[in-house]
């Protein structure tokens, strides 16, 4: 969606297929099936401008394309936590029948290395006639903020076929040609070959997944020996080497990509013989912290939920976003629920995909003073921006107990003390006393 609306802003033509009937109706109507800030007022703009169509006819988006993006989910496969490239394999032999002319196929999905190749040999096997090439150009999109990383991105990875120089070369031109406005901002544009594009995602999501299980490693030292870790980030960040950013501590890093792509990249290493152990340690320490935190929150409680009331901030796996895949509040409400807890929750955006996959008893409040209703303990999820700006003695009056488990950091750990709270946050000294030796 963000890729296809932002190229078209570019002014290119983009026809974008999607084959769920409800989320086709839903475009064609303006509707945007997914929350991303500023995506409908650009959608909107492009449709009317007559750049950017939705439909479901694959042959009549393909006709004349001069490059057809794939942009298919690859979700883990259970079990060995590869990525299932049967959506991506299946799309590719459809645009194979119906190409017409040269035309460049491109994977936007994050795709297992060699998945580039295998798809030039369906192609060919489809359609030993057509004219063709393969690209792989992975896409760096925050959730949240997608629009802003596909205009201004810190760079585009274009990977071509390395063994094919001709081929390479006209793929290139056409992506080249696609990414011009970007060109001209200077925005740095990478030329590999295929696996090498490949990988470069899995290693950028991985690495930065790691960046975070790191400062969460760090954040919990931090509470065993007096440290603060909001200093320790913003200071070992301001070595350009290491960066400020991705370093803040959290219940565990989820979403649709770092999980899945850390499983993967697993996989991929294990497969060809040269783990990456030290994302295998990051995908382990993940899981276990989500359930960690769930278990933090019981011995706040005193050690038993059971019968108590329990107010939940903020229910997606970041802000900004509905989006609920691999959100630490998962295994957590689940933890506190199963514990005996009342859940009364709210989520700025995430409710309607809440709801399938929390307990059932969890009830949904209209605003966060709601959620805090009657509540013993309060605990944030999900730093949306609207919960840092309330007021304590708010909360307080909604509240029936006096504790806050806030796992993001999201308020200053004195003034909540001040307002009577009985505070705990992640790896702040203020918040948590030291471990007594
Ligand atoms: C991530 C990458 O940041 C994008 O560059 C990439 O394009 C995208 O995956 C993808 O592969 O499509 P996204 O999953 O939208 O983007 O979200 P992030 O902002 O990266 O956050 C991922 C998780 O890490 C969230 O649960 C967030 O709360 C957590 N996180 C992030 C932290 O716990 N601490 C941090 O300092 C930063």
């Amino acid at each position: 969606m963000v890729s296809g609306t932002c190229f078209a802003e570019f002014g290119t033509d983009v026809a974008i297929v999607e084959t769920n009937p409800d989320r086709l109706t839903a475009l064609r109507e303006g509707r945007i099936p997914i929350y991303e800030p500023g995506l409908d007022r650009l959608v909107e703009e492009n449709v009317e401008a007559g750049r950017l169509t939705f439909g479901d006819d694959i042959a009549a988006a393909v006709k004349g394309a001069d490059a057809v993006f794939v942009a298919v989910g690859t979700p883990s496969r259970r079990g060995d936590g590869q990525a299932d490239t049967s959506y991506v394999y299946a799309a590719v032999e459809q645009i194979a029948r119906v190409a017409d002319g040269y035309t460049v196929i491109v994977t936007k999905s994050t795709v297992p290395v060699g998945t580039g190749r295998e798809i030039a040999r369906i192609i060919r096997k489809t359609r030993p006639d057509l004219d063709f090439d393969v690209a792989s150009n992975p896409e760096f999109l925050r959730e949240g903020n997608a629009i802003q990383d596909f205009m201004r991105p810190d760079r585009v990875i274009i990977g071509t076929d390395q063994y094919k120089p001709e081929g390479t070369e006209r793929a290139q031109n056409i992506l080249r040609k696609l990414y011009r406005p970007l060109y001209l901002l200077e925005t740095p544009i990478v030329f590999t070959g295929l696996e090498t594009a490949e990988l470069i995602k899995y290693s950028a999501n991985s690495f930065l997944a790691m960046k975070i299980t790191f400062i969460n490693e760090i954040s919990d030292l931090c509470e065993k020996v007096g440290a603060n870790v909001n200093d320790v980030a913003r200071s070992i960040g301001l070595d350009g080497r290491i960066g400020k950013k991705f370093l803040h501590p959290s219940p565990g890093f989820g979403g649709s990509c770092f999980p899945k792509d850390t499983r993967a990249l697993t996989a991929i290493g294990r497969n060809a013989g040269s783990p990456v152990r030290l994302i295998e340690t990051t995908v382990a320490v993940n899981e276990q912290r989500m359930k960690d935190m769930g278990e933090r929150v019981i011995a706040f409680a005193g050690g038993d939920v059971s019968g108590l009331t329990i107010g939940v901030l903020g229910l997606t796996f970041k802000p900004e976003t509905d989006d609920m895949r691999e959100a630490a509040s998962i295994p957590v409400l689940d933890m506190l629920d199963k514990g005996g807890a009342k859940i009364r929750a709210f989520d700025p955006a995430g409710m309607t995909t809440a709801r399938p996959v929390l307990p059932k008893s969890v009830t949904y409040c209209t605003d966060a003073l709601d959620a805090a209703k009657g509540a013993d303990i309060l605990v944030v999820m999900t730093e949306w921006n609207e919960f840092r700006s309330l007021a304590p003695e708010k909360l307080a009056a909604e509240m029936k107990g006096r504790k806050i488990a806030d796992l993001r950091n999201i308020w200053d750990p004195k003034a909540i003390k001040d307002a009577g709270f009985d505070y705990i946050s992640l790896g702040r000294p203020d918040a948590v006393q030291p471990h007594q030796a």
